[in-house]
């Protein structure tokens, strides 16, 4: 393919955001060239996160990348959480009227990837960005692709190029501040070819640490066990880890079924924000400005409703209508951003067992646990921030009937 030197909006990274930006920049009629820098079957095999919200749905849906989901998804009511062996339902779809959508990132991304070549406009794989210049004036993004090196000009650059990429560390420390709190914990994650065990997922607080049952497909089922940041695969073999996700999902009348391991990674845990997610001509949209720690399932989700926030802003601006209309960009998306981190930093230290954690704050925790499912207001919000507010309604408050607005 030939690489134009010259565009309206450059993306960097294909992953969920950069896919879902440059579809909905397309469909605008915005012409936009993505340049990724791993190979499309790196891109399009990458085991990640997997539950989608109903507004992530919806948005694929409506973009024409949603046929296959809408065939193969698994939908489920709720899930279960299960406290040192005891079971408790969270009917999240009964008490929000959304479900719970479990497929794949990799099949989303695959899905994005056919929609985007579909349209003919360029993405270009195995092209690593190395320098975003001038992005204050009229950016240039340099890369590297086919065994020589190529600059893309351009009015916009959008960099979803995920936690380690260029665009973070193009904006100047001056402007750019970071907060970021690391868990002294980290999900030991495995991909089993097994059927899953469960008809929900299931989240289980155990006196020896957290695990989870969760499914990608009706043959896959994703399994993770809490353990330490500095752990390696290595450390974790097999036997070990059966072991520890039998003791910890253990209930009266129910058995995990084992199969095959076929994948296995150890993510820690952190929670990181960086802002603003704009310098100039130059956005931050997905993990490329803020990480979730993984309980609640909301990275994925948070990127997609990044970049729509900014497609709707860069429309506006880009085609004359509202030049200003990408100024609020960074303080719309922290709402979201924010919100969606305090339900997963709290999931996070509800469920997890930290290292060298005392008896009182042990029993602390359970106390906490056992208060939250006594309560249906309680378990009702818990409900609500797991199948996540739709786009529209991100941050803001629910207005009550004939109040007056704030
Ligand atoms: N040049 C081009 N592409 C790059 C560069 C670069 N210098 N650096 C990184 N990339 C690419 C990566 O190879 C990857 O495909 O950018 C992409 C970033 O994708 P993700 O990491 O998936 O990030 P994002 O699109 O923001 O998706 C959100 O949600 O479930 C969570 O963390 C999970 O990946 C997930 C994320």
């Amino acid at each position: 393919m030939t690489i134009p030197s010259r565009t309206r909006v450059a993306i960097v990274g294909a992953g969920p955001a950069g896919l879902v930006l440059s579809c909905l920049l397309h469909r605008a009629g915005i012409d936009t060239v993505v340049l990724e820098a791993r190979s499309r079957a790196h891109v399009a095999a990458r085991v990640r996160a997997g539950v989608l919200e109903q507004g992530t749905v919806d948005v694929l849906t409506e973009l024409g990348a949603g046929a296959r989901l809408a065939r193969e998804a698994m939908r489920h009511d709720g899930f279960e959480l299960r406290v040192d062996g005891e079971r408790h339902r969270v009917p999240v779809r009964a008490l929000t009227g959304r479900p719970l959508t479990f497929y794949g990132q990799q099949e989303v991304v695959k899905d994005l990837i056919e929609l985007r070549q579909a349209t003919g406009a360029p993405l270009v794989f195995e092209a690593p960005v190395e320098e975003i210049a001038d992005p204050t004036g009229e950016p240039v993004v340099r890369y590297r692709h086919a065994g020589g090196t190529g600059e893309l000009r351009c009015e916009v650059v959008v960099a979803c190029d995920g936690f380690h990429g260029v665009g973070r560390s193009t904006v100047p420390a001056g402007v750019l501040s970071t907060v970021e709190r690391r868990f002294p914990l980290a999900w030991l994650g495995v991909l089993a070819a097994v059927a899953p065990s469960s008809d929900v997922a299931v989240y289980a607080a155990h006196q020896d640490g957290f695990a989870m049952l969760s499914m990608r497909s009706p043959r896959l089922t994703r399994l993770y066990v809490q353990c330490r940041p500095d752990d390696r695969v290595e450390d974790w073999p097999d036997g070990r880890i059966w072991a520890a996700l039998h003791r910890r999902l253990a209930t009266d009348g129910w058995a995990l079924q084992e199969g095959p391991i076929v994948e296995r990674s150890v993510t820690p845990l952190r929670a990181f924000v960086a802002a603003p997610m704009q310098f100039g001509n130059l956005y931050l949209a997905g993990d490329a400005a803020h990480i979730v720690p993984p309980p609640g399932a909301k990275g994925l989700n948070l990127a997609v409703r990044d970049v729509v926030v900014l497609a709707e802003r860069l429309t506006a601006a880009l085609t004359g209508r509202d030049p200003a209309a990408v100024d609020d960009y960074t303080d719309t998306c922290l709402r979201h951003v924010w919100r969606a981190q305090q339900f997963a930093c709290w999931l996070t230290r509800l469920l997890h067992v930290p290292p060298n954690a005392d008896p009182f704050d042990r029993s602390l925790q359970r106390a906490e646990l056992r208060a939250l499912l006594s309560s249906h207001r309680a378990v009702q919000l818990l409900a609500e921030q797991h199948a996540g507010c739709p786009p529209d309604r991100a941050g803001g408050a629910v207005r009550t009937e004939g109040a007056p607005a704030a």
